[in-house]
């Protein structure tokens, strides 16, 4: 998987580190545990399932397998207050990853969740760590329903998925790759301000 997903990435410093596990409770978890042993600046998790995947305001994030799970771990030297902006970037860089990919529409539901007409195919929970020195570790995770073809009745008028959108199967490590790839871009962008300064005409546009 590791190599099939860098057949896709140009990165020059964000795929360098990637793990990939079969099954693990929550890639934002692992990720976090990554940050915190001080062992990789960056590093990207990615996972064929999740036990306990987590979504935004403490919700589960139910993760069949055949959708796209994977979190990026970075520390990158910025303000405290500055991390959460980050979640934004993340959503662009999604929308942008499945318009390359799919040719797809993708927009964004303010302030992070990503919509194909007008329904949720991805999901992003940003966590940080913050110590005295300042930040520590900022973990974006991100939940794509790639190849789902079904939902539960009481989410199914709200979410959708890219196969259910295309009519075709989508390959997560080239979803994952090209993310890779617009995010680190995108996040170059971000970090001359640390804010959305260059790049919130084309959030605003896909709003
Ligand atoms: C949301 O509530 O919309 C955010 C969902 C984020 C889900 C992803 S799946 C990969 C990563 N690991 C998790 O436990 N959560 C995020």
């Amino acid at each position: 998987m590791v190599e099939h997903i860098k057949q896709y990435t140009k990165t020059k410093w964000l795929g360098v580190n990637i793990v990939y596990e079969e099954c693990v409770d929550s890639t934002n978890t692992r990720a976090k545990k990554i940050g915190s042993e001080n062992v990789m600046k960056e590093a990207v998790v990615v996972a064929k399932n999740q036990t306990a995947g987590r979504g935004r305001r403490g919700r589960n994030w139910i993760s069949p397998e055949g959708n796209c799970y994977f979190s990026i771990m970075m520390k990158p030297n910025i303000q405290v207050e500055n991390a959460s902006t980050i979640t934004l970037v993340a959503a662009l860089a999604l929308t942008q990853t499945i318009e390359n990919v799919t040719g797809l529409k993708a927009q964004i539901k303010w302030p992070n969740d990503v919509v194909v007409d007008g329904k949720k195919v991805s999901g992003i929970l940003t966590e940080s760590s913050v110590g005295v020195d300042g930040l520590k570790y900022v973990v974006v995770g991100v939940g794509v329903n790639a190849n789902q073809k079904q939902f539960d009745v009481e989410i199914k008028s709200m979410a959708t998925s890219i196969t259910l959108q295309t009519g075709r199967e989508v390959d997560c490590a080239q979803v994952i790759g090209e993310f890779l790839n617009c995010f680190e871009k995108l996040f170059e962008v971000f970090l001359e301000t640390e804010d959305m300064t260059a790049l919130i005409d084309r959030y605003n546009s896909l709003l």
